[in-house]
């Protein structure tokens, strides 16, 4: 997004301060607001379609969007989670309802997405694949990973990879990706991408042109996947489906 990504849909509302996460105390309450107390150590994420930002010293969140930060991580550890958990969350839970014994793959279980997602999907007892770079390896498999397989260490490894999946949380998105993703799902399985074309291609020709086009390749994959793989195909699916109540309160961030 500093490079521009995205720019015919936020250009309009520049100056925009960016950034979803937070964790700080909070500073002061609305008058509807039960559960929180002004000097509470908090941390939390503003919903996904919010105009406001929180790379800021103080960001206004709802009563919803705040949980208390337990004291065994500092608030730098606190706020790398709530988006890109959420983001995993709302995959594997509410999109593919991952279950004991299931089998998924995470593509970029390296990163904070995909690293979510494993311990997520680790937690629920499923089994869990995924691929990374060498570096990270061993902390991915301390996660709970089953099997990590190097990206960068093999020519194709698609055919590394054992077995096949009843999803695949793909967080990086490429053609390349995409093809490995899907080629290795179950009949009925889903395949969750995090890289949509409605973006990419209204910066390119305009939001007239561009989000009206994304709509029909997406339809279109949609279609071509259920016919030839049997899958399901996921948008783009970003962070939690926390509704703002209104109840609001001002945080003072310490880290961001
Ligand atoms: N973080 C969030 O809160 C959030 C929320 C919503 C959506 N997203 C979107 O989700 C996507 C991932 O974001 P992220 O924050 O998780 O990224 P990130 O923390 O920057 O991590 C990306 C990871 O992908 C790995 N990687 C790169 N190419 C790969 C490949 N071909 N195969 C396997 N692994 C590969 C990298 O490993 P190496 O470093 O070893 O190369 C790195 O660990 C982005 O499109 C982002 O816009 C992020």
């Amino acid at each position: 997004m500093r490079s521009g990504y995205g720019r015919s849909i936020f250009e309009p509302l520049l100056p925009l301060i960016l950034g979803r996460d937070s964790s700080g105390e909070v500073a002061a309450v609305g008058a509807s607001v039960k559960s929180l107390t002004v000097g509470q150590k908090v941390f939390g994420a503003l919903h996904p379609t919010a105009v406001r930002g929180t790379y800021t010293d103080y960001a206004i969140l709802s009563e919803d969007e705040l949980s208390p930060k337990p004291a065994s991580v500092t608030h730098v550890e606190a706020s790398a989670i709530p988006f890109a958990a959420l983001t995993a969350w709302r995959a594997l839970k509410s999109t593919a309802r991952i279950a004991e014994g299931k089998r998924l793959l995470v593509i970029g279980g390296g990163g904070a997405v995909g690293f979510s997602a494993i311990q997520i999907a680790v937690a629920t007892g499923c089994y869990v694949t995924t691929t990374c770079g060498n570096k990270i390896i061993d902390r991915l498999m301390a996660a709970g990973a089953e099997e990590a397989v190097d990206y960068t260490s093999e020519v194709d490894i698609e055919p590394v990879i054992k077995g096949k999946f009843d999803a695949v949380r793909d967080t990086i998105g490429v053609p390349e990706t995409e093809k490995i993703g899907t080629n290795l799902l179950n009949r009925g399985g889903h395949y969750m991408t995090l890289q949509g074309e409605a973006a990419a291609l209204s910066d390119r020709y305009g939001l007239p042109i561009g989000l009206p086009v994304a709509t029909a390749v997406l339809f279109k994959k949609r279609v071509q996947y259920k016919s030839s793989h049997g899958i399901g195909l996921g948008l783009p699916s970003h962070g939690s489906d926390i509704k703002s109540s209104g109840h609001e309160s001002w945080v003072q961030s310490n880290h961001l």
